[in-house]
């Protein structure tokens, strides 16, 4: 039998919520504004799985889909970007909504700016995206990978113009390099997507980017007249994009907010830890951290997220890597009739998530406490698409990491 889901409900006790208005939704309408302003600019599609939904229980289940944002087949990009935008006004005293794509790209930019080198850490897709937003700014990017990244993530963010390597230390510890060597650097900036104590201000940024994700998902479910999801599953590493979602909706539905649900890695559930310790500090996982969901990787919490996330979210899981193999094969064959969704290991966590929840009797009371059934409309976000191909057909494919 499958290693189960661990879970808890959130029993923590609630701090002073100082960090919600991050995620205002005037904060979000910026970014928005600001993603809006690139030439590559689409809304991603919001994958109405309702053969699935049927299937399972539920009265919707609907998938954003990540792989359509800016050719670079995964979400983070909308952060790094958006941060980096929020730092060049800054520096250059100017109104962030005054910094669209064309002054970004603009001579005129070099004249008020110069050069800067932005510095960080990645799993693969932050990285990407923070060297493909250097490389149109005409700025340098130096990125750091942790033990283990795959050829395909290494070479997608050199075909970037970044620096890269792949460095013998963890996630959190080439964040500690990238800020290092920031520090060490003329104009050196880190552009880091987790939040540590005295490091908030572009983390709370690269918040607001992905809130574009939420905004346009939002917008995408009125237009099917769902009016506001009942339950919002999101996956998470340190917690940025989770806290993101969880801030965001919070803020659209104060008097009514959605359920929310977040699902970590089993190797990497720091988040999942701190609500199980339930005394509302956050925890740390150490080692390797090893995971086919790379994204996730990350064992410890951004300080920001983790104080939303500790007011907000209603249950927290811990995933065995079987539970986002199932999702990307759910997803890439739903039911007929549904569109398919190429989604990644870290994007797909949802998808096995929810099938547990739902099919899965070991599960039952979870499905109860949540209250999931055949009223929930339940949103999820595929966050990223193949962006390792050759696992994702390994998966998909050739079953790999089955369920038993
Ligand atoms: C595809 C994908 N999904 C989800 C996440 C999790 O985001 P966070 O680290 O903000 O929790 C990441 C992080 O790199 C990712 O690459």
């Amino acid at each position: 039998m499958d290693p189960a889901i661990e879970w808890v409900t959130n029993g923590m006790p609630k701090s002073e919520d100082a960090n919600l208005p991050v995620m205002s939704l005037d904060n979000v309408a910026t970014a928005r504004a600001f993603h809006g302003s690139f030439p590559q600019y689409a809304v991603t599609p919001l994958a109405n799985l309702a053969g699935m939904a049927q299937d399972l229980g539920l009265g919707g289940l609907y998938v954003k889909d990540e792989s359509y944002r800016f050719g670079l087949n995964a979400f983070k990009v909308l952060g790094g970007s958006f941060a980096m935008a929020r730092y060049i006004a800054e520096e250059t005293g100017r109104d962030v909504r005054e910094t669209t794509f064309d002054y970004l790209t603009s001579d005129q930019l070099q004249r008020d700016f110069g050069h800067a080198t932005f510095f960080t850490a990645t799993d693969g897709n932050h990285g990407r995206g923070v060297a493909w937003a250097a490389r149109r700014l005409g700025q340098k990017a130096v990125v750091h990978m942790p033990k283990g990244s795959t050829r395909t993530r290494f070479d997608n963010i050199a075909k970037e113009g970044a620096e890269v390597t792949i460095e013998e230390l963890n996630y959190d510890d080439c964040v500690r390099l990238a800020a290092k060597e920031a520090g060490q650097t003329e104009h050196g900036v880190i552009v880091q997507d987790t939040a540590w104590e005295g490091y908030e201000k572009i983390p709370s940024w690269i918040m607001q980017g992905y809130g574009t994700m939420a905004a346009e998902a939002a917008e995408q479910l009125r237009q099917l007249e769902v009016n506001r999801p009942t339950h919002v599953f999101v996956q998470a590493g340190v917690g940025s994009l989770a806290s993101a979602m969880v801030g965001y909706f919070a803020n659209l539905f104060p008097s009514c907010p959605p359920r929310f649900v977040i699902m970590e890695a089993r190797a990497a559930d720091c988040l999942y830890r701190g609500a199980l310790a339930a005394d509302g500090d956050p925890r740390v996982v150490g080692g390797d951290l090893q995971t086919i969901m790379a994204g996730l990787a990350c064992g410890e919490p951004n300080t920001i997220g983790w104080d939303i996330l500790r007011n907000h979210a209603d249950a927290f899981l811990s995933c065995p890597d079987w539970v986002a193999a199932k999702g990307m094969r759910m997803l890439a064959a739903p039911v007929k009739g549904d569109p398919a969704v190429t989604s990644g290991e870290s994007g797909a966590v949802g998808m096995g998530a929810v099938a547990a929840l739902m099919r899965d009797a070991r599960y039952a009371e979870l499905r109860d406490a949540l209250g999931l059934g055949r009223d929930s409309q339940v949103l999820l976000f595929s966050t990223e698409g193949d962006t390792d191909p050759v696992r994702y057909r390994d998966v998909v494919w050739d079953g790999a990491w089955a369920s038993k």
